[in-house]
This record gives C-alpha cells, sequence and structure tokens, in this order.
C-alpha cells in the first residue's frame, strides 16, 4: 500500500489504511494518478515506408506465417494503436496469396494504394479492390483477401481495436475454410452505390453501411462536383463517405473522409475531440499541427491527436487529396464533441518547427 503524499495528520493515516484494506479510496486523498499516455503528432513517409512493406513480403506469408501481414502506424508515445481509439497499418499481399477468413467485433476498413487484381470479399460479396477504393468489413462481418493477379496490392487498414479492447468487447472467430463461398460480385455496390435509390424490399437495418465498398472514380467525381459550389473554411472540400441508408457515417465507431485541398488553399486552424488519421492520396501540401508544420507529398501518412490546433495547406499549382480515419462517431454519440476555431491571426497558427521525422 503506497500511502499518498497528501497525507498529513496520523487521524488521515490511520483512516486511509482502514478504508484501504477493504477497497475504498477517499478522494480527497487520492492524487491525481496514472497519466494518460501522450500522443504526439506524427508523419510516415512513403519514400521509407514502401520499401519496408514490399520487404515485409520476404519476411512473412500469409496464412502460413501469419493472419496477416501489416505494418502499423506506431505513432510515438503509444504502445499500441495509431491513436487511442483507431490502428492504422499497411497490409501486402502478393500474387497468389490468400489472407484466411474470419471476423471480429472490432471493424475494419481497407482504403487501397497500390495494385489491381485482388479482392476482399465481404459476407460472401466479392468486391475487387483498386488504388482510391474504400472497402468496408464492419464488425462481425466475415472477410478474406485474395490476389489473383500479378502485382504486389498495398492497402491501409484502419480498425478501431483500442476502443474495442478498452470497452472489453473484442471477439475472433475463424472461419472454418481459408476462403468462404462466394455469393455475388460487387452486390452490395450495385444495390447501393446509387445513393439516393436502393432496392424497396431489402431489411437495411444494420448497424453499419450496407454499400461496403466505394468506388475512387465515383468518390473523385463527387469532389470535383462539391468543389464547383462549396468548400470548408477548415478542410475545404472535405466529403464524409456516408451510409446511404441513413446519411450519416459508414460506421458506428469512425468516420472515413476523403478531402480535396485546392491549389492555394490554407485552411482555418480548429482543433476537436476527435482525432484522426490521415493519407496523402495525390498531391502535396503542408499541414500545422499543433504549431509545427508538417510537409507531405503522395502517399504520405500523418496522425492528429484530440484537441492539438490543426489546419491544411496546398501552396503548389496543382490539387491535393487527403484520405482520413476519424474517430467522430464515437464522440458524437456519446455527446462528448467539441470543436473549436482558432480566432487569432486570421485563424493560422504562428508556425515554432518543422517536422523531420
Ligand atoms: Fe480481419
Ligand atoms: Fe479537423
Amino acid at each position: 500500500m503506497a500511502i499518498p503524499d497528501t497525507i498529513s495528520t496520523d487521524e488521515e493515516r490511520q483512516y486511509f489504511e482502514v478504508t484501504d484494506r477493504i477497497q475504498l479510496k477517499p478522494g480527497w486523498l487520492q492524487g491525481e494518478g496514472q497519466p494518460l499516455p501522450h500522443m504526439e503528432p506524427y508523419l510516415w513517409r512513403w519514400a521509407e515506408v514502401e520499401p519496408l512493406v514490399l520487404k515485409s513480403g520476404e519476411l512473412v506469408t500469409p496464412d502460413r506465417d501469419v493472419e496477416r501481414r501489416t505494418l502499423r502506424l506506431a505513432t510515438p508515445g503509444l504502445d499500441r494503436g495509431t491513436t487511442h481509439t483507431i490502428t492504422a497499418a499497411l497490409q501486402l499481399l502478393l500474387p497468389g496469396e490468400n489472407a484466411p477468413a474470419h471476423r471480429h467485433t472490432p471493424t475494419a476498413i481497407r482504403w487501397v494504394l497500390k495494385g489491381t487484381g485482388a479482392y476482399t470479399t465481404v459476407e460472401g460479396d466479392k468486391c475487387y479492390m483498386e488504388p482510391g477504393d474504400l472497402v468496408l468489413t464492419p464488425s462481425w462481418t466475415w472477410h478474406d483477401h485474395n490476389n489473383e493477379g500479378d502485382e504486389p496490392m498495398i492497402w491501409l487498414d484502419g480498425l478501431d481495436v483500442p476502443l474495442v479492447r478498452y470497452l472489453r468487447a473484442n471477439f475472433y472467430e475463424a472461419y472454418p475454410e481459408d476462403q468462404q463461398p462466394i455469393v455475388g460480385v460487387a452486390e452490395s455496390e450495385r444495390k447501393f452505390a446509387s445513393g439516393s435509390l436502393r432496392p424497396a424490399w431489402e431489411d437495411t437495418s444494420v448497424p453499419y453501411s450496407p454499400l461496403w465498398h466505394y468506388k475512387w472514380d465515383k468518390t473523385y467525381e463527387a469532389l470535383q462536383r462539391l468543389a464547383e459550389v462549396d468548400a470548408s473554411p477548415f478542410d475545404d472540400v472535405a466529403m464524409e463517405f456516408s451510409d446511404p441508408v441513413t446519411g450519416g457515417p459508414v460506421l458506428r465507431t469512425m468516420t472515413c473522409w476523403v478531402q480535396m485541398i485546392r491549389p492555394g488553399i490554407a485552411t482555418r486552424a480548429h482543433r476537436q475531440t476527435s482525432c484522426a488519421v490521415y493519407q496523402v492520396y495525390q498531391g502535396e501540401g503542408y499541414s500545422v499541427i499543433d504549431g509545427q508544420r508538417f510537409d507531405w507529398r503522395e502517399g504520405d501518412f500523418f496522425v492528429v491527436p484530440p484537441w492539438v490546433w490543426h489546419e491544411h495547406a496546398n501552396d503548389t499549382g496543382d490539387e491535393a487529396v487527403l484520405f482520413s480515419i476519424q474517430d467522430i462517431p464515437v464522440l458524437k454519440d456519446m455527446a462528448l464533441y467539441r470543436e473549436e476555431p482558432y480566432e487569432e491571426n486570421a485563424g493560422h497558427q504562428p508556425v515554432t518547427g518543422r517536422f523531420k521525422g
């Protein structure tokens, strides 16, 4: 039993000893407890990441040595996850390989970075993956990945594992075979990707989007169309992938965004109780996070911790496109979402340093 140094009298000490014996803690004597791990903003460069992802293909093989061949974006200060709620990792699947079928209560998203010819089967629906596609494997849905093409496939996995683990709700089940039976090809997409129209008879009362494959061409077209008419001062041309039934986020624990930062735009800074993991899908520019400038270019990843000032800028002549996974739905559903604009200096933070990595 450690006696708190807030105790100053014998009477308090005696009181503390008695309460401690029967697992009671006097709040006024307790002290601060363990501080939360400090999460720092960080940036990973594609030029450094990609060779290591490819090299992992020589070291381990899915199904034979490991369930999945993944490389986690490990934010300084955290011993797991990429943020306190989200884990993001690069996954490599080589031609002919299979990442066996399983399901788990943590929800996952796949954001496709490189390659074609691989597919993810979600609940029997075969979804061919191409760069810029978003594929969802919601909580407790069967999924396996297979590469029947002739090039390596790399995608970004985003999972709510740290949150689910914290809630002690992590369950896992392996499918008896490596691959689940195929029921259809692009069924969810053909049923639900038209947005404002959907099958009239279908039961859509699942707690996640019934559309689990968002194709890049449609995403990019939507960005272009929005750019013609409107933009956010904090995020420029930002769109949330949405559940076609509810209009809300695609998942309960995570939301996915795609945003275009147009040439010459510097957004205003704000901070939010949510956090985000970004991937630079196209172009280059920089973000100022907590006063530090992070220069990014195509393929890079960066993380924005909760409640730190952040703003994005594109000082080039070409558009930049950012993809992100954010935990906004959790904060909003628990009435804990808070957002604040940076008011000074026309909404821009003073830059006090530059991220070197
Ligand atoms: Fe999985
Ligand atoms: Fe933001």
